[in-house]
């Protein structure tokens, strides 16, 4: 903390305010906008660039346009009236064989994959469009008892059903509310118990929840609604029920962030820029981004939001495969409280909802500095018609410290090298919480993946004086419920080409004995992963356990097989027993490693369609067949946890929560692939 330049303590706080006005001013400015009167420079500067409205590649996310053109086609062949739902209309990947010979110029394929509901009978559908002749290939309806994910407007008109049912009102009224503009609605999804009232069979639904503001700008989420669930036909809009489970008082305290609720700023930091002189590093072309050695291909999908296509290095003046494809394909949020009221909250925020749907349009705000290139998102709402989330994906570099170092203290030569990365990312609000999804490339060859978990917390109330046995309290009257957010990353390695196997690695230490006669011996062992069964597997830290990923065709100058590691970060299993019903939709977490040989038709953890699924889909039933995983084209999901037990310092806002994963090569490369990396004076 600087000293104050006044001994008084009120100009010491306008100093303070004053500070933090500027310090807006230039945030104001990166968000466009810059105050007239201030005219602070941005720190965080465009590079330029727009969005492909035309596609070049196969695997280039739909445009606008072929997104309209994708639902006349259905609606003109299929009878399709308003009275339909489109869900997504994205694209429908192409096989590999397609994508590799594709030659640039070349005739793109294009076939749009489509989810719609007839809201008149209740029947969702699924279907493919080929874009280029202009037909529906196929378009059929799902089996008996799926339901595609819940689409952003079932979250408003649900919210708009809700606040118009009377026994809902009834509720409200019952706990001393009586605006009811000031309601919040989330619309739960209802997942599959084993308890559902027979009258609910067959049913989209919406187990909704409910919070109050005080006033318009108020955090809802201090105030819960507890013990009422609405519960929703998504397709009727009716209001089936309300449940009261018994009125306990709102928690009397508010909780809230907004700047215009906060009465006293702290000293800030004085400005931190991040210069790029002469632009950013990286190069874009379409979707196609080069940085270092690195090249890969952005995709964007409503479920899944970033993907990452076709990862290389070029090593030698040879372009090297790592990975084919890589996002995070499935998470499950499962809460820890028994209680009647409680027990179904697992949201599964990608599968369910579509984490896609809810990126940030970063025109509102990005915690990147330095030169950022934007990509929008594009996707459609329920009525078919294409919509565009402006600066959906950040792509920027960060300094990143120490990349390696020497200082030969007898000769006095010593190099440095400062290490730079390239993160692309994007964030999706869901409600109360917000997910920020990173990718990171690092001039060692090293891929990491970060989620960063914000926002605020999912919330109960409790009598007053009452000590939640299941969360913890934040705020009197006020529990933030103990849960998990557990996340599977989709990662269809190609090191150093298609063929690939896979080796657990352990350190173990051996038994004392002629060969450790001193005790000190330990050793990495390596274990193939010959089969999918063999392939289902925990983190170990007693082990310090980790996978490679080998090409057992392709070795280095060391005789042995190219490799790349998968490195756990921070992990937790399950804490719901293997027989909560959640177990049958959330298979995927029973381990943190599968392995599967690659099928494009399995994509996601938990299946197609996890919402209200009856008996659970995904890895448990990909791996039933117990396939060879030896020198084939494999899929590694590896399933991350952060068990969330709620601190004081989480409310009402939550500072970053972080974890996630490395891939770093092993014996890919013949030595340090940062070695030519130029020492920065000579740069
Ligand atoms: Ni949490």
């Amino acid at each position: 903390m600087s000293a104050p330049e006044s001994a008084s303590p009120s100009s010491d706080r306008f100093l303070s305010r004053r500070r933090f006005l500027e310090t807006s001013a230039v945030i104001a400015g990166a968000l466009g906008l810059a105050d007239a009167a201030t005219g602070e420079a941005a720190q965080q500067k465009p590079a330029g660039g727009t969005t492909p409205n035309t596609p070049v590649h196969p695997l280039d996310p739909l445009t606008p346009d072929e997104i309209v053109r994708a639902v006349e086609i259905v609606r003109k062949a299929r009878n399709v009236d308003d009275s339909w739902r489109f869900v997504t209309v994205t694209l429908a990947e192409p096989g590999k064989k397609t994508v590799k010979t594709f030659k640039p110029g070349g005739l793109v394929p294009r076939q749009a994959f489509v989810i719609a509901i007839d809201r008149s009978h209740g029947r969702p559908y699924e279907g493919l469009v080929d874009l280029v002749k202009g037909v529906v290939d196929r378009f059929d309806p799902l089996p008996a008892g799926l339901q595609p994910s819940i689409t952003l407007d079932e979250f408003s008109e649900c919210e708009e059903a809700i606040k118009r049912s009377p026994d809902f009102l009834a509720a409200l009224k019952k706990r001393g509310a009586t605006d009811v503009q000031l309601v919040m609605v989330d619309p739960w999804s209802a997942g599959m118990y084993g308890t559902e009232r027979p009258e609910d069979r067959g049913k989209r639904l919406s187990r909704a929840l409910a919070w109050v503001r005080s006033e318009a700008g108020d955090n809802g989420y201090a105030r819960p609604l507890d013990g009422v669930v609405a519960v929703v036909d998504l397709n009727t809009m009716q209001v089936v029920r309300v449940e009261d489970y018994g009125v306990i008082p709102l928690p009397p305290e508010a909780g809230n962030w907004h700047r215009s609720y906060q009465k006293e700023f702290c000293e800030p930091p004085r400005p931190l820029q991040i210069v790029q002189p002469d632009g950013p590093s990286f190069a874009v072309d379409g979707y196609e981004v080069a940085w270092q050695k690195w090249k890969f291909r952005i995709g964007f999908t409503p479920r899944e939001g970033l993907v990452l296509h076709n990862i290389t290095y070029t090593d030698a003046g040879r372009e090297r495969p790592i990975i084919y494809r890589a996002a995070i394909c499935e998470m499950v949020v499962p809460y820890g409280d028994p209680d009647e009221r409680h027990y179904r909250k697992n949201a599964f925020d990608i599968g369910e909802y579509g984490i896609g749907m809810f990126a940030n349009s970063l025109e509102l705000g990005c915690d990147c500095l330095g030169t950022i290139r934007y990509f929008d998102a594009r996707m459609n709402d329920s009525r078919g018609q294409p919509v565009t989330i402006k600066n959906a994906v950040c792509l920027h570099e960060d300094d990143v410290g120490l990349l390696w170092k020497h200082t030969d203290w007898r000769t006095n030569q010593s190099e440095t090298r400062r290490s730079r990365r390239l993160a692309v990312s994007f964030v999706a609000t869901v409600g109360n919480y917000e997910y920020g999804f990173f990718w990171y490339l690092y001039q060692d060859g090293n891929i990491q993946c970060e989620v960063k978990l914000t926002g605020i917390m999912h919330t109960t109330t409790v009598a007053p004086g009452e000590k939640p046995a299941f969360g913890t309290l934040v705020a009197p009257q006020l529990n933030a419920p103990f849960h998990e957010h557990i996340f599977a990353a989709r990662l269809d390695m190609a090191v150093d080409g298609e063929e690939n196997s896979i080796y657990e690695v352990n350190t173990v230490s051996l038994p004392s004995g002629p060969d450790n006669p001193y005790g000190n011996a330990f050793r990495a062992e390596h274990s193939l992963l010959a089969k999918e069964s063999q392939a289902q597997r925990s983190v170990n830290g007693a082990s310090a356990r980790y996978w490679r990923i080998v090409n057992p065709n392709k070795t280095n100058r060391i005789g042995e097989p190219v490799a790349y590691r998968l490195i756990p970060g921070e992990n937790a299993p399950p804490f719901v027993r293997p027989d909560a019903a959640v177990m049958r939709r959330a298979g995927f977490i029973a381990h943190q490693l599968w392995v599967t040989p690659y099928d494009r038709h399995e994509r996601y953890a938990a299946g197609d369609y996890p919402n209200q699924h009856p008996t659970g889909d995904g890895l448990p039933i990909y791996t039933a067949a117990d396939r060879s995983l030896v020198n084939t084209d494999l899929v590694v999901w590896y399933v991350f946890g952060h068990n969330h037990v709620p601190r004081l310092e989480d409310w009402p806002v939550m500072p970053v929560a972080s974890l996630g994963f490395f891939l770093k090569p092993d014996g890919f490369f013949e030595r340090n692939p940062a070695l030519d990396l130029p020492p920065p004076d000579k740069v």
